[in-house]
């Protein structure tokens, strides 16, 4: 643990300690809370404050565009298709529970062919055939095509899912260091390495990981085989079998939970989050203003808190909420956004580019494996709403999602598609930078004071957003009544070490 937080870490367990007294005086006490973002994590942080606190606290919930966040989809042709989060892993519990729970349906993953394709052609690709498809995998990549479901599943997954049984125990964790442990220990490692690096040791070939992995890092993150193991990992995982979504939206989702919350929304952009009482009884005020630029109403207003989360990336430098009057900087992870260009195109895929005569020769997904190639993939959409889809028997033009790390010119885009009925762009700020020299931050930036987002330094996916959620609800709630031993399980050795550098 970096020292910084060590010391955050300690401060919190201070004050924890005399919140732990006030709440013997008082026990009904119940906490004001606002939660800045309602995506996926803001949404699960409500659901699981709301458990925890009963139906009495004040919970309120600020989102400034659309509730979902990066949990979206899009229209086109009177039909919705998933614009950003767009597939969940069988194993994502969280994801896989709430959909249940709220009597959502889920729809298969496509079992479109798809391709490996680099500046020189396409390398590889599968057959309507499964043994054809393990034939020619198996001659190009020998037994790594095999054994990495095995690895994922078995070293990865595994542990991972760990998680969940200590959440179930109350437990939470205040630096996303110490979450990555209580996993495995060597998660924490896989932060610091590459994934390239990672596979190499497993023993894993050049040209698998060149190629097939470099592909699945492109489309899923929009970098490289050199991204830190863990989020790499986590990225392979998408890529497994049993891929899946949530019937009408995976943002259906986010919006069962607000609504179960039975939290307050407030349709408001937060400009600032000002330190108002510190100490003991520490409180927040929090303002906000209406999203649109053009409303004539820009008047600002503020509410009082005395627990606030922050449910949104805090990129270092592009945030516009401030934060005021605390006497010490926040610790807050230091990185930038990734952007990635989600473009829809309703059309023909220009099929000569790809190195076919026909149309229908051309996979549904094609992924591509080498930097010089101007665009992470194409891939053939379903309508989140598949069944519809069926009955309309007019539709000719397939939609294609490509990704793009930048804008792509009219040139390039006439590449791809020899002709099209309706294009869109969606620019995202879509996951961090990566890198293996980020420290893991922590989820507790002042006390009282939460960010759910620190956990997307070590991964970004729905289901991160959704464990540091309920992370972030039960470090609120372990810390408003004292729980502090269910909070890091800290050994004994560790304290002292921590009073030491005091
Ligand atoms: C193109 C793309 C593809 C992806 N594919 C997958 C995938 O297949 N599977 C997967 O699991 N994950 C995927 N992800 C990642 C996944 O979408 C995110 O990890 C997850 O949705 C993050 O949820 P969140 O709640 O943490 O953040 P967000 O969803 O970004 O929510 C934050 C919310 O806060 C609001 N907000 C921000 N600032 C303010 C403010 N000042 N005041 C009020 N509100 C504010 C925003 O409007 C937003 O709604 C993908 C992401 C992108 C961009
Ligand atoms: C899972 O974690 C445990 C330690 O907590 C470790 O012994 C084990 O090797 C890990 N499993 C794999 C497959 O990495
Ligand atoms: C998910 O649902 C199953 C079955 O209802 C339950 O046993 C399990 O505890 C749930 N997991 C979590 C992490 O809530
Ligand atoms: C299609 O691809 C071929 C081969 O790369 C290219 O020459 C042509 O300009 C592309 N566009 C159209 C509309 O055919």
């Amino acid at each position: 643990m970096a020292p910084m937080w060590k010391l955050v870490a300690y401060v919190v367990l201070i004050t924890g300690l005399f919140s732990l007294t006030e709440s013997q005086e008082d026990t009904e006490e119940l906490p004001r809370i606002g939660i800045i973002g309602a995506g996926v994590g803001g949404t699960t942080t409500a659901y699981y404050l709301r458990q925890l606190f009963g139906k009495d606290a004040v919970i309120d919930i600020f989102e400034q565009e659309r509730v979902g966040g990066r949990a979206r989809s899009i229209d086109i042709d009177g039909f919705e298709y998933e614009a950003g989060a767009a597939v969940i892993h069988p194993l994502n519990t969280y994801m896989v529970n709430f959909t249940n729970m709220f009597g959502l349906q889920r729809n298969e993953a496509s079992d479109e062919r798809i391709g490996f394709f680099g500046s020189d052609g396409m390398k590889v690709e599968t057959s309507t055939w499964t043994a054809v498809t393990m034939a020619k995998l198996v001659w190009r990549y020998g037994y790594d095509i095999v054994k990495i479901q095995n690895w994922v599943q078995d070293s990865l997954l595994k542990n991972f899912t760990r998680i969940y049984k200590v959440q179930n125990d109350g437990i939470a964790f205040t630096t996303v260091e110490d979450m990555l442990q209580a996993m495995d220990p060597e998660f924490v490692r896989y932060t610091h390495t590459t994934i390239m690096d990672l596979m190499k040791e497993q023993g894993f070939s050049d040209i698998f990981i060149q190629e097939m992995v470099h592909a699945i890092m492109r489309n899923n993150y929009g970098q490289s085989v050199a991204m830190p193991a863990f989020v790499g990992a986590v990225s392979m995982a998408g890529a497994q079998p049993g891929l899946w979504s949530v019937k009408g939206g995976n943002k259906l989702v986010p919006e069962k939970l607000l609504k179960k919350s039975n939290a307050n929304l407030i349709n408001a952009k937060v400009t600032q989050v000002l330190l108002q009482k510190d100490g003991e009884g520490v409180s927040y005020e929090v303002s906000y203003k209406n999203p649109d630029p053009e409303n004539k109403n820009q008047e600002e207003n503020s509410r009082e808190y005395d627990i606030v989360v922050i449910a949104t990336p805090l990129p270092t430098g592009q945030t516009d909420i401030k934060f005021e009057d605390f006497s010490q900087p926040l610790p807050f992870p230091d990185f930038k956004m990734h952007e990635t260009i989600s473009l829809f195109v309703q059309g023909y895929l220009n099929a000569s580019f790809f190195g076919y005569e026909n149309r229908k020769d051309a996979p549904g997904g094609i992924f591509t494996v080498d930097e010089d190639v101007f665009f992470n993939s194409v891939e053939k959409q379903r309508p989140v709403t598949f069944k519809e889809h069926l009955k309309k028997q007019d539709v000719e033009e397939e939609v294609y999602k490509v990704f793009l790390n930048r804008v792509p010119t009219e040139p390039e885009v006439r590449l791809l598609f020899s002709g099209r009925k309706d294009l869109r762009l969606i620019n995202w700020k879509a996951y961090p930078q990566y890198s293996t020299n980020m420290e893991l931050p922590p989820f507790v930036l002042y006390d009282r004071l939460y960010n759910v987002n620190a956990v997307e330094i070590a991964a970004s996916a729905l289901e991160m957003s959704a464990i540091g959620g309920r992370n972030v609800a039960l470090l609120a709630y372990n810390h408003w009544y004292g729980h502090l031993d269910k909070i890091d399980e800290v050994s004994e050795g560790e304290t002292t070490a921590a009073k030491q550098e005091l």
